[in-house]
């Protein structure tokens, strides 16, 4: 199956001048949801990973089929205020502003084997604020699976030292 003919892409949305890659087209179409899954699991053949690790919200899309798949756990990353228990933050810089990722301190142990799963890879700022978290936490980061690569944002460059894994690519 052509996963990419399954992803919609809407102009100038949320702003002029950006083609938004809308993976809804695709949710709604359950065995092309499931392929794209599978397809991202299967590419991680090798890897070595006990807990998979999604930033809200689309990434728990992704990170908790790919869960379900493999009866590995599922970790949220959330923005603040959401999670109940004791949290890690991490502030990053975005173009415009800051932005905060929070995960439960328990979640993550010593030496866990970390994927870090979300939709999209654009700027890499968010991959690489979640890996800050799960090192600070003890974690080491095994990969990172992203459904969509925007190549043309260099975002593997920000995660250069991580292996990087993705189905999708836009030039
Ligand atoms: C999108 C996407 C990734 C991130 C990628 O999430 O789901 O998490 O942006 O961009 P980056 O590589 O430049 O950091 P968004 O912040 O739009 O939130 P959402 O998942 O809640 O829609």
């Amino acid at each position: 199956m052509d996963i990419k003919s399954k992803i919609r892409v809407i102009e100038d949305f949320p702003k002029p001048g950006i083609s938004f890659k809308d993976i809804t087209t695709l949710l709604l179409d359950g065995n092309a949801y499931k392929e794209a899954i599978q397809t991202c699991i299967d590419q991680l053949e090798g890897v070595d990973y006990n807990v998979i690790v999604g930033p809200e919200a689309r990434g728990f899309l992704m990170g908790a089929p790919m869960s379900v798949m493999t009866g590995k756990g599922f970790v949220p990353i959330r923005k603040p205020g959401k999670l109940p228990g004791e949290t890690l933050q991490h502030e990053y810089e975005l173009e415009y502003g800051k932005d905060v990722l929070e995960v439960h301190k328990d979640a993550i142990k010593p030496g866990d084997r970390v994927l870090v799963v979300d939709d999209l890879l654009a700027t890499g700022g968010t991959a690489k604020a979640v890996c800050e978290l799960i090192e600070k936490l003890g974690g080491e980061v095994a990969g990172l699976a992203f459904l969509i690569e925007l190549n043309f944002l260099n975002g593997r460059e920000v995660l250069e030292g991580y292996n990087v894994y993705t189905v999708v690519g836009y030039d």
